[in-house]
């Protein structure tokens, strides 16, 4: 019997989530692809009613866990608590989909270009709360999602992947939310499948801010314009 190609050393996700997970679900089912270059091992949510938490539980992740920030006096230490969970799963990258709180520099240093994050618009623009609404009330046309490598600041960071939908006539937030969603499902696997390779590399630009370069990224992207 002539030996099968040699397996792919995977790299040991934990996702991080307050709420639904669809992102964690997308993940968790791109993953399942032995191609895939990470696997989700550890699944935590600072909420113990978050819906992603049973998803996460049917779908086989080995190490779910609820790590209640409110159980913590410090946000130092609810971090502490999740660094914890972390080590015992063996993790080496931490993607946030939907966690709603905000990390502080310990946690984030800790992480260093190895905790990324999906916002639901096109950074720089919108960030915090609320993207969808702010966006519709500015009459933009392009809307889209964006995952980046964290950094101390709010929605801050050095941009892996995005994506772009039209904003159509008649669209509410929940809508538009919607239809920026279903790109979200689609950009984090890739992203993540890139952090994972090594593909991509934080670098300085000339004038000294980090950007991301990518590793056989094709430039002959076609344009998008909107209305068509
Ligand atoms: C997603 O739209 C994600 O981009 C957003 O929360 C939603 C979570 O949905 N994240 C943020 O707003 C973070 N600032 P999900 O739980 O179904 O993945």
């Amino acid at each position: 019997m002539t030996p099968g190609p040699a397996p792919v050393a995977r790299r040991r996700v934990a996702v991080l989530i307050s709420g639904g997970g669809s992102n964690m679900a997308a993940l968790i089912e791109a993953t399942r692809d032995p191609a895939h270059p990470a696997e989700i091992v550890c699944v935590l949510s600072n909420r113990a009613d978050a819906g992603g938490l049973a998803k996460a539980r049917a779908a086989g992740v080995p190490h779910v866990a609820v790590v209640d920030h409110r159980a913590h006096a410090t946000r130092e230490a609810f971090e502490r608590a999740m660094q914890a969970e972390l080590e015992a799963a063996d993790v080496e990258i931490v993607a946030l989909a939907g966690f709603m709180r905000l990390l502080t520099p310990w946690f984030i240093e800790r992480w260093h270009d190895r905790l990324i994050n999906i916002h639901p618009a096109l950074l720089p623009s919108y960030k915090g709360l609320h993207t969808h609404a702010r966006a519709l009330a500015d009459g933009v046309k392009i809307a889209g999602c964006t995952v980046h490598f964290v950094r101390p600041e709010m929605d801050v960071g050095p941009i892996i992947v995005q994506a772009a939908v039209p904003v159509l006539d008649g669209d509410t937030a929940e809508t538009l939310a919607a239809r920026v969603l279903a790109r979200e499902h689609r950009i984090y696997p890739l992203a993540l499948a890139r952090v994972a390779s090594g593909a991509v590399r934080v670098v300085r630009d000339d004038d000294g801010n980090e950007v991301v370069r990518t590793e056989g990224a094709s430039s002959s992207g076609g344009e998008l314009i909107w209305p068509a």
